[in-house]
């Protein structure tokens, strides 16, 4: 059984995640969500990659859990929100539980969230859309520290939560 590293990524930095899983996990087949093939009888583990898009898992991402039967899957997912944060983490765990109760009898494995940069265009959006285009210095806070990531150690800590769900 190959592992499967299943990846939703609009602006790229979740792909930089999955990408160094990817290159650490022997044999393991990197692949868009969007692309998923019919017959999934040859993988196994998978990982669900994927980015909070206004708080929920990307449609791309749920359409492909959907079609996940009775494998073992760990998700993986950047947000602009701070990854520590209870609430972030109750997110976390919530969309990889409804991911993976998506398909038939699969079992969620683990989780892992980590800070990604923030599209610029989006930060724009939002100053227009609820500042008259003035910077909200919360936000420009939190676009601030999340300017740096994925940085190494992310992707170090995903590959290591990839151990611990698979070994
Ligand atoms: C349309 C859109 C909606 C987003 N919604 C949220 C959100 O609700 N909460 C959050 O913390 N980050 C949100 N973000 C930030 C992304 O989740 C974050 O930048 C992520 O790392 C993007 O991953 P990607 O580069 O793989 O696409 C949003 C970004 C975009 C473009």
């Amino acid at each position: 059984m190959k592992p499967l590293i299943l990846v939703s990524s609009k602006t790229g930095n979740t792909r930089i995640i999955a990408h160094g899983v990817a290159d650490e996990v022997a044999g393991a087949v990197y692949m868009n969500a969007a692309d998923l093939p019919e017959d999934l009888s040859g993988f196994g583990p998978v990982g669900l990659f994927f980015w909070c898009d206004r708080g929920m898992a990307p449609e791309d991402m749920k359409a492909a859990a959907k079609r996940l039967c009775g494998k073992e899957v760990a998700c993986f997912a950047t947000m602009g929100g701070c990854p520590q944060e209870e609430r972030a983490l109750a997110w976390m765990q919530k969309t990889s539980e409804e991911l993976v109760a998506a398909g038939e009898g699969n079992v969620l494995k683990g989780t892992f969230l980590c800070q990604g940069r923030i599209d610029p265009e989006l930060i724009e959006r939002m100053n227009k859309m609820f500042g008259n285009g003035k910077p909200d210095p919360a936000r420009d806070a939190r676009r601030k520290a999340a300017e740096t990531h994925p940085d190494r150690l992310d992707v170090l800590a995903a590959v290591e939560a990839w151990r611990k769900c698979f070994g």
